[in-house]
């Protein structure tokens, strides 16, 4: 008996299944997700993201930071990501409206970064971690993103954005200084904006203690 025809319906109601459960279905359930407006202030959550975010978003998937770094915080009921302050409330679909790559990541062999605006809020200290991560974490294992940065000769006065407190190995010569370049000032800028604590109807914040 030649069982091609049979062998292949199989094959293609194997593709359709998928492609009625990975495309179909959740573009039903979330392709309509809309912002929500904050009554406040009249913005919305979540907030839009300013030029020098959205060009640090480039920078963040050019240089593989999702090979070692998540950004979502998981249910209280799956796992001990809000025990552990990973962030103040689960993430939702909704919190990704604004990315055009969605950079939720699989691997967490560095923090989750999905609330890393609100822990590092200083940007010297995200510079000096991207331009040596050991200056500030002695064991830290995260490359060093030295390229992002220039070194210069000071002209007269040292410049605004120099990095500050580089000391020790990681120090500049005497008479030069360490500057980001725009991909680092736009690299930083992604991260400081990256903060999930605001209140969405699918994902209220806990009530304060
Ligand atoms: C090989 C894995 C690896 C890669 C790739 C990597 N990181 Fe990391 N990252 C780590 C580890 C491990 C830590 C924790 C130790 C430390 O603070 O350096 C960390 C820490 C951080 C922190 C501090 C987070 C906190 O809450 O303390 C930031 C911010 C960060 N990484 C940003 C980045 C960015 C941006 C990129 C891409 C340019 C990147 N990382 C690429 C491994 C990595």
């Amino acid at each position: 008996m030649n069982k091609l025809p049979l062998f292949v319906i199989g094959v293609l109601c194997t593709f359709a299944f998928s492609w009625l459960g990975l495309v179909v279905y959740p573009f039903v359930k979330l392709g309509h997700l809309e912002p929500v407006p904050d009554e406040e202030t009249g913005g919305y959550f979540p907030p839009t993201l300013s030029g020098a975010a959205v060009a640090g978003q480039q920078v963040y998937a050019a240089n593989g930071c999702i090979y070692c770094h998540s950004q979502q915080v998981r249910p209280a009921s799956l796992s001990t990501d809000i025990a552990k302050e990973v962030g103040p409330r689960r993430t939702v679909a909704r919190d990704y409206l604004r990315e055009r790559t969605v950079f939720l990541g699989t691997m967490r062999t560095g923090p989750d970064l999905a609330n890393v605006g609100l822990r590092k809020t200083d940007p010297n200290w995200l510079h000096r971690h991207l331009y040596e991560p050991r200056s500030v974490t002695p064991w830290s294992i995260m490359p060093s993103y030295r390229y992002l940065y220039k070194m210069q000769k000071i002209q007269g006065q040292p410049s605004a954005n120099a990095l500050r407190e580089l000391s020790g190995r990681h120090a500049p010569e005497p008479g030069y200084e360490v500057v980001p370049t725009d991909d680092a000032n736009a690299l930083v800028a992604y991260l400081l904006s990256l903060k999930r604590n605001y209140p969405l109807p699918e994902a209220p914040l806990p009530a304060a203690k």
